[in-house]
C-alpha cells in the first residue's frame, strides 16, 4: 500500500517537474514534493510507527524516491538557470581594448617648479614655503623698503580693502622675497634656501604681463667672506645649464634693489639662438631673467643678525617666464586661464 503510494508520488512529481518553466513554479514544486509537510516527508516521518517488516521495504523505497526527486529538482533548477541567461550578452571579448581612464596633467608651472627644485636640492638647497598674504613688514619694510620710499613703486601693489589704515597691514605679496626675513628670523647661517611661490602685482595684463604669476627666490648666506658674487654666478650658471640641458652663460648688469647691495639684473645668453640674435631675444643675444645681489646688511639687521657678521646673495626670477621659454608659450595669460585644452598638452 505505502510502497505503491510512494511510487505514485515519485511518478507524479517527475511528471509535474517536466512541465515547469519558471523558478517560481519550481519553488512551489519543491514545497509540494520535498517540503517538510509534503506527502513523502509525512510518510518518512511515520516510518518509526511501522512494523519492522514493512519498515524494511518502505524505508529504502521512500528514501530512494526522495533522493531521486531531489536530484531531478537540482537538474531542473540548473537547466532553468542556464536558460535564463542571455549568453550572447554575457560573452566577454578578452581581446577587446580596455576603457582608458583619463589621466590628469601637471600644469607647466608645476613641472618647471619641480625641475627647479630637483636641481637646487641636488646643490644642497632646501625648499621653503611662505605665506601668499603677508605683513607689509616682511614684504617691504624689513627689506629696506619703508613706506613712502620711491622703491615701493617698483612693484605695483594690491591693497586689501579695509587694511589701508592698519599699522601692520596685510597684503598679497608682491614677490617671494617676503620669505627672506621670515626664514632668517628662525634660522642661523649657513643657509641655502629656495622659495618658489605665487605673487601678485597690480598691473594691466597683456601677452607678457599678468597680475598673478610665479616667482622663485634663492638665498644663500654664510659667515663673512664665504659667499660672494662669484658664488652666485657659479650657482646661477650651473642651474641654468642643467635646466636647459646645455651650457648657459650669465651676464650681470648693475641695477638697484633696496634689499641688495650691490644689485644686478642678470641675463642668460639666448637659448634659442645661442647668442647670435633672434626675434625672441630681440637680436640682443641675451634674455633678461631676474634680479639679484648681495644681501643688504639692513636686511640681516631686520632679521636680528648682527651687522657685518654674515654675507650672502639673494636672487629672484619669474618661473612663469622660464616655463614660457621652455615650452615656447607666447601668451602669459594662458597660464592662469584654466583652459583645459592648454593644460592637456603637458
Ligand atoms: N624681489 C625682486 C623682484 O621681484 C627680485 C630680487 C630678488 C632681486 C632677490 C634681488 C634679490 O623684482
Amino acid at each position: 500500500m505505502l510502497s505503491e503510494k510512494i511510487i505514485g508520488i515519485q511518478k507524479e512529481g517527475e511528471r509535474a517537474l517536466s512541465s515547469i518553466k519558471t523558478m517560481a513554479e519550481l519553488e512551489m514544486w519543491e514545497v509540494k514534493y520535498l517540503g517538510r509537510k509534503s506527502e513523502l516527508s509525512e510518510i518518512l516521518k511515520g516510518l518509526k510507527d511501522l512494523a519492522s517488516e514493512e519498515k524494511r521495504v518502505v524505508g529504502p523505497l521512500g528514501n530512494a524516491a526522495k533522493e531521486s526527486l531531489m536530484k531531478a529538482f537540482e537538474e531542473t533548477k540548473e537547466t532553468l538557470f542556464e536558460n535564463s541567461i542571455d549568453w550572447e550578452r554575457e560573452r566577454i571579448d578578452v581581446t577587446a581594448p580596455g576603457t582608458a581612464v583619463p589621466r590628469g596633467h601637471l600644469h607647466p608651472i608645476t613641472l618647471v617648479e619641480q625641475q627647479i627644485e630637483d636641481i637646487f636640492v641636488s646643490l644642497g638647497f632646501t625648499v621653503v614655503d611662505g605665506p601668499e598674504v603677508d605683513k607689509e613688514w616682511y614684504n617691504f619694510d624689513a627689506l629696506n623698503i619703508p613706506r613712502d620710499h620711491p622703491a615701493r613703486d617698483m612693484q605695483d601693489t594690491f591693497w586689501i580693502k579695509g587694511e589701508e589704515k592698519n599699522k601692520d597691514r596685510y597684503l598679497p605679496r608682491t614677490h617671494t622675497s617676503n620669505v627672506q626675513v621670515r626664514y632668517m628670523e628662525a634660522h642661523t647661517p649657513p643657509l641655502r634656501i629656495i622659495i618658489p611661490g605665487r605673487i601678485f602685482r597690480n598691473e594691466a595684463t597683456d601677452a607678457s604681463h599678468e597680475h598673478t604669476f610665479h616667482q622663485f627666490e634663492c638665498l644663500m648666506v654664510d659667515k663673512e667672506g664665504v659667499v660672494s658674487v662669484a658664488t652666485f654666478k657659479h650657482i646661477a650658471e650651473t642651474f641654468f645649464s642643467q635646466f636647459f640641458g646645455k651650457k648657459v652663460r650669465i651676464r650681470l648688469r648693475p641695477s638697484f634693489f633696496p634689499f641688495t647691495e650691490p644689485s644686478f639684473e642678470f641675463d642668460i645668453n639666448c637659448i634659442l639662438c645661442d647668442g647670435k640674435g633672434c626675434p625672441v631675444c630681440k637680436q640682443a643675444g641675451w634674455l633678461e631673467i631676474g634680479g639679484a645681489g648681495m644681501v643688504n646688511q639692513k636686511v640681516f639687521e631686520a632679521a636680528g643678525y648682527p651687522r657685518g657678521k654674515y654675507q650672502g646673495f639673494a636672487w629672484g626670477f619669474g618661473v612663469t617666464r622660464l616655463a614660457m621659454m621652455k615650452y615656447k608659450i607666447t601668451d602669459i595669460r594662458l597660464m592662469m586661464s584654466g583652459d583645459l585644452r592648454f593644460i592637456r598638452q603637458f
